[in-house]
């Protein structure tokens, strides 16, 4: 469009807007197993959205100034996750705007530790295959080398390649709970123990798991221990606006020694403007996803995110149960979260794909191997017995020839 010369009114806008809107995929639908934005329920979304509404003007960078009741909304916060987390006294933390400031601040923390401790750069960092690619883009940023590890047969990190990566120059290791793509969390405590020996600083990817697994282990599901109890995890990262369900920019990054905190903060003393200092990434950015997560973390307290995290985890395991009474269908690995990523043997798992999306199933796709890649929430868990009675009849489609692979697509493209 040209930037118009006269403006129009809110309402004129509104309904133009309200077009888009239309145009786009509903962020949350019953056949929609692609995650992005997370649905605990109609009244949740309203809540979540009445409460960030209270601060969407705050500007967080200027918490510290002028917003002392900002500041305490993210003190109660931080220490309501120390608590969920097991940090032991020593620890701290604070919000940030997404699990990728989370983990750039992470590995900035590490690479500066190094630095400070007589480490010699080039630094490298070791990330499993399945970690998050915001590593690999932390390395890219910050001047240091991203060794991608191969896969592993059981689709979590392994401690025998972490060893034989460790090198002169590794200052840090990424541990998933769980990964993206396979939804399966790592052996944190082996890991923990080659970090200690290599005195590397061990950084916990909970973004996913962070509001999942510490329900899924009070209703006792058995689920590997992955967070802050264990000596040797040097920062946990866990999105508030994942399962949470805090609007967006909603993250935090805790340490479970606040002395590595010096390592995050970025101060600049020479400007007329004035001391500039900020613990995280970004410069301005908008209070409302945080007033969201407070409000979420009171509103629905651990008994109801436990209920939650029950309906999902249900629903996963009649989806795990259900695939592999599939002939031919096989789940990648034991998934503990709600991401759930499946292959077939003998026939293409993207035309399977093709047929199922015919269909109206909006689903991600692995490119290692090739795989059909689900998110569970409170929006499609109750579609599983639907979703597997037309994937049993696709499946059958894609033997008789009747559907053609299509191409595993991106999954962010923005
Ligand atoms: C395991 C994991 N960590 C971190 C992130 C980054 O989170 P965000 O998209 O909030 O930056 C993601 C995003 O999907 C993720 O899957």
């Amino acid at each position: 469009m040209t930037f118009p010369d006269s403006g129009q009114t809110v309402d004129e806008v509104l309904c133009r807007l309200r077009s888009y809107v239309e145009t786009d995929t509903p962020w949350h639908a019953k056949k929609m197993f692609i995650g992005g934005s997370y649905f605990g329920g109609d009244d949740i979304v309203d809540a979540s959205n009445q409460a960030a509404g209270v601060y969407q003007n705050h500007n967080v960078l200027y918490a510290g100034r002028i917003f002392p009741g900002l500041v305490q909304i993210e003190q109660e916060i931080i220490s309501a996750l120390l608590g969920l987390f097991k940090a032991p006294p020593s620890g701290t933390g604070n919000l940030t705007g997404g699990g990728t400031e989370s983990l750039l601040l992470a590995v900035k923390s590490a690479l500066n530790r190094a630095k400070s401790i007589g480490k010699k750069a080039p630094f490298d960092l070791i990330i499993p295959e399945a970690a998050h690619p915001g590593f690999d883009k932390a390395a890219h940023l910050m001047g240091a080398k991203a060794i991608r590890l191969a896969s592993s047969q059981v689709f979590r990190a392994d401690p025998e390649q972490i060893k034989a990566s460790v090198g002169p120059n590794t200052v840090f290791l990424a541990a998933s709970a769980p990964s993206f793509p396979f939804g399966v969390t790592d052996r944190v405590d082996e890991l923990a123990d080659i970090a200690k020996e290599s005195d590397l600083w061990l950084h916990v990817d909970a973004c996913h798991g962070g509001f999942v697994l510490p329900f899924a282990q009070q209703l006792g599901y058995e689920t590997p221990t992955f967070d802050l109890s264990i000596d040797g995890v040097t920062s946990l990262s866990v999105d508030l606006h994942k399962l949470g369900y805090a609007n967006k920019g909603a993250s935090a990054l805790l340490l479970a020694d606040a002395k590595n905190e010096q390592y995050q903060r970025y101060t600049f003393d020479n400007w007329p403007g004035g001391r500039y200092s900020t613990a995280g990434l970004m410069g301005s950015r908008s209070a409302g996803g945080l007033a969201s997560a407070w409000a979420m973390i009171q509103i629905l307290g651990q008994s109801g995110y436990r209920e939650i995290v029950s309906e999902i985890l249900t629903a996963r395991d009649q989806l795990v149960r259900g695939i592999t009474q599939l002939q031919g269908l096989s789940v990648l690995g034991n998934p503990d979260a709600y991401l759930v990523a499946f292959t077939a043997a003998k026939v293409d798992i993207m035309a399977v794909s093709e047929g199922m999306l015919a269909r109206g199933w909006v689903t991600g796709h692995l490119t290692r191997p090739q795989a059909i890649h689900l998110f569970l929430d409170r929006h499609n868990a109750t579609a599983i017995p639907e979703y597997l009675s037309d994937l049993g009849e696709t499946l059958s489609e894609v033997e008789r020839g009747l559907w053609a692979g299509g191409r595993a697509d991106t999954v962010y493209t923005r």
